[in-house]
């Protein structure tokens, strides 16, 4: 059985994520902080390896490489899906602390960077596989606000926008080490764009409270967006994504 990693799955678009792949048969291994977490373990054991991990926490980060290689057990490696992200929506300067800014660069980049450096040589084997004719993709899940170009009105988010802009970086900067050798490495926008000034949201708890006056219809469920981003990972073709920054829903390419 082929196999997804996905970083972060305890709930929203990642717990999405991992149904909709078990449903095309794919064996998913995940991350998460609770192990214990009952939705997850209620979900088929025979395409479902957990691990535990705390992006806050160095010993988990440590003892990645290992467990994963555990995981794995010789299988092929489709895809790495960097998922997990958290949102302190400052809106001035001065809500910015050491704290805040600190939390948000180790969650949304820097602790994803160090974990995707020990599944790359899983996709690198998959590339050499001699059975397989597979693209692996390597997926950072960003966010619009992540845009440099694209922020010229609204400002605030300061720890937000600049942890998913430098995640953006460390992901482009993959693309041009790994593409070549055949693995495409890209950032996405999960959320869709149609209101509020061009950034999108998917129904979860990082932005429930954003979207309470938008007409229900106009808001992604994280199914619809998890259908879309299993669509991007197990496509062969999606090595034209390679070094580029893509909003899921309208099928577009966002400025950096
Ligand atoms: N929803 C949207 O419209 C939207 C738009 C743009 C970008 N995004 C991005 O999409 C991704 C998924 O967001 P979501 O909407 O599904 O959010 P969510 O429902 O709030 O889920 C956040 C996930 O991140 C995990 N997480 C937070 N801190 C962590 C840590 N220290 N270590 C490990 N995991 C941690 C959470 O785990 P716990 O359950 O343990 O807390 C949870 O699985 C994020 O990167 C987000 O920035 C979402």
């Amino acid at each position: 059985m082929n196999t997804v990693f996905i970083q972060g799955a305890s709930r929203g678009i990642g717990f999405s994520l991992i149904n909709e792949l078990i449903g095309r048969n794919i064996f998913v291994i995940a991350s998460c902080r609770n192990i214990k977490n009952e939705k997850l373990n209620s979900l088929p054991k025979s395409h479902l390896k957990l691990i535990e991990l705390d992006l806050l926490n160095d010993k988990h980060i440590e003892n990645f490489g290992m467990e994963f290689s555990q995981a794995i057990q010789g299988k092929l490696m489709l895809s790495h899906v960097s998922m997990a992200g958290v949102l302190i929506p400052e809106k001035s300067m001065k809500q910015v602390s050491y704290a805040s800014i600190n939390e948000s660069f180790k969650v949304n980049c820097i602790s994803p960077f160090l974990i995707v450096k020990e599944t790359i040589p899983f996709m690198l084997q998959t590339v050499k596989s001699p059975s397989s004719n597979l693209k692996p993709t390597c997926v950072y899940i960003s966010a619009k606000v992540g845009s440099i170009s694209e922020n010229n009105q609204l400002g605030g988010w300061y720890s937000y926008r600049s942890s998913k802009a430098a995640g953006n970086m460390l992901w482009k900067t993959l693309s041009c080490e790994l593409g070549p050798k055949g693995i495409s490495c890209f950032s996405v926008h999960p959320g869709n764009n149609i209101f509020l000034l061009r950034f999108g949201f998917v129904d979860t708890d990082m932005t429930r409270a954003y979207h309470k006056n938008i007409p229900q219809e106009k808001v992604q469920s994280s199914s619809e967006a998890a259908n879309r981003l299993a669509n991007l990972i197990l496509n062969n073709n999606s090595r034209d994504l390679n070094g580029k920054f893509f909003d899921l829903q309208n099928k577009e390419f966002i400025l950096w």
